[in-house]
C-alpha cells in the first residue's frame, strides 16, 4: 500500500510494529487478528471526545473480524488520568468477562493510552493491548517506550512498563485535531529532529508535515525508538529525549500548567539553544534556525517568567549547591548531547538563554 510507513520496535517484553498511514481505523479488526490470532473479545478504551469521532468505526471493524467489542468511555482531560478511572476500566473489563487472550484497545491521545496500557498491565497480571493514537503526541511519543501511568498527587507517579502488541496510527484521525493540540505534538517532532535527525528537521522546515505526515511521524518515532531500545528501563540514555524539558517543565510549573507541554518544551529548546550559542557551544545560527521553525509551527520561543523563578521551579528539591544536573546541550541543529554539570550551570543557561 502506498504511503504506509512501518517502524518495527524490539523490546524485551515483545516486538511490535507501529504502522502509520491513512484509512487504517477501518482495518483495526483484521490487523488485530493478525497479531493476536486467539483474541475473540476486546474493550475499546477512549475518552468522550474521541468516542464521538471514531469509536463507531473501530467497534464495527472489530466485530466484522469476529471480535466481540465493548467500549469504556471516560471524560477527556488530564484531570481524569487517575487510579479511579483505571479502576473503572478494570471493572468494565471484568463485567464484560474479558479473558487473558482478550485485548485492550486504546483509542485516543496520551491520556487514554497511558491508562488503557496500565489497565492492560494489571488485568489478570497482563493482557495484550494495542494503541490507536489519535493525537500527534501519542502517535510519535507515547506509542514508543512502553510507559503507562496515572497521576496520584505527582504526575505519572504510578505506572508500569507494558509494551503494546501493535500501534496503528491513522493520520486521517489527526486531521480532526484542533490546531493548538496538533502544534503541541509538533514540538516533540521538532525536538526529535533537533536532537538527532537533521533530515527530519529539514522536512519540517520545508513544511512537509502538512503534505507527508506519515513519513514525518515515522522518522520522529524512529528517533525515540532507537533511544528507547538502548535504554528500555529509562536509566540514563533516554535523557537525550529531554531536550528542552528541564526549562519546559519549569515553565509548566510556573504557569500552573496553563502553558501546554508542547509550548513549554518549544520555549525550553529555544532557551537552551540561545544559551549554547552565546556560550560558544553551539554553531552560530543554530538558535535562530530553531526559533524560525518553532515560530513557523505556531509555537512560542520565549517566556515572561524570570530566571530566578524558573530556576527554583526547575530544581525543586535539588537545590543544594554542589549537586549535579543532566543538561541537554546543543552543538548544532540535529546534534544534541547529555552533559552532567553542577546545578548552577542551569542558572547560567537561564540568564544567557531567556
Ligand atoms: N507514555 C508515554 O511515554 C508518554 C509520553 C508523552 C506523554 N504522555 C502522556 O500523554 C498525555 C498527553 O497526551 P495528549 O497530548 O495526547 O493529550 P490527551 O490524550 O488529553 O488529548 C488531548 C485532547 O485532544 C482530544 N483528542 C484526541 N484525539 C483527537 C482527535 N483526533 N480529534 C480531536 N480531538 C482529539 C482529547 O479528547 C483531549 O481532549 C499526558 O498525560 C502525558 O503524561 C505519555
Ligand atoms: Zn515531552
Amino acid at each position: 500500500m502506498s504511503g504506509m510507513e512501518t517502524v518495527h520496535v524490539a523490546t524485551r517484553q515483545r516486538d511490535y510494529d507501529i504502522i502509520i498511514g491513512r484509512n487504517l481505523l477501518p482495518e483495526v479488526g483484521q490487523r488485530l487478528r493478525a497479531v493476536l490470532p486467539k483474541c475473540r473479545s476486546a474493550i475499546v478504551v477512549t475518552d468522550d471526545t474521541v468516542e464521538k469521532l471514531f469509536a463507531g468505526e473501530v467497534l464495527a471493524s472489530l466485530e466484522a473480524a469476529g471480535i466481540s467489542a465493548h467500549s469504556c468511555v471516560f471524560p477527556h482531560g488530564e484531570e481524569h488520568k487517575t487510579m479511579a478511572t483505571v479502576l473503572s476500566i478494570l471493572e468494565s473489563m471484568e463485567a464484560h468477562g474479558l479473558q487473558r487472550s482478550s485485548a485492550v484497545v486504546a483509542l485516543g491521545g496520551g491520556v487514554v493510552g497511558d491508562m488503557a496500557g496500565l489497565a492492560a498491565a494489571l488485568y489478570m497480571r497482563g493482557v495484550p493491548f494495542i494503541q490507536l493514537p489519535t493525537t500527534l503526541l501519542a502517535a510519535q511519543d507515547s506509542s514508543v517506550g512502553g510507559k503507562t501511568a496515572v497521576n496520584l498527587g505527582a504526575k505519572n507517579i504510578v505506572g508500569a512498563f507494558w509494551q503494546p502488541s501493535l500501534v496503528l496510527c491513522d493520520c486521517n484521525a489527526l486531521d480532526h485535531l484542533p490546531p493548538y493540540i496538533f502544534a503541541d505534538g509538533l514540538a516533540e517532532m521538532i525536538k526529535h529532529g533537533a536532537v538527532s535527525d537533521l533530515g527530519l528537521f529539514e522536512m519540517l522546515e520545508r513544511g512537509e508535515h502538512r503534505k507527508n505526515l506519515p513519513e514525518c511521524i515515522r522518522r520522529s518515532v524512529s528517533v525515540k525508538a532507537a533511544v528507547v531500545s538502548a535504554d528500555e528501563r529509562d536509566t540514563g540514555a533516554r535523557q537525550i529525549l529531554n531536550f528542552g524539558h528541564t526549562v519546559g517543565h519549569a515553565i509548566e510549573k510556573c504557569s500552573r500548567f496553563w502553558v501546554t507541554h508542547g509550548s513549554a518544551v518549544a520555549i525550553g529548546m529555544c532557551v537552551m539553544a540561545r544559551a549554547c550559542e552565546r556560550q560558544g557551544i553551539a554553531e552560530p545560527g543554530s538558535a535562530g534556525r530553531l526559533e524560525r521553525l518553532v515560530n513557523a509551527c505556531s509555537l512560542p520561543t520565549r517566556t515572561e517568567f524570570p530566571a530566578d523563578e524558573l530556576y527554583a521551579a526547575a530544581l525543586g528539591d535539588k537545590k543544594r549547591s554542589g549537586d549535579s544536573i543532566a543538561l541537554l546541550r546543543m552543538r548544532s541543529v540535529g546534534d544534541c548531547y547529555i552533559s552532567t554539570e553542577p546545578v548552577e550551570a542551569l542558572a547560567e543557561v537561564l540568564r544567557e538563554g531567556l
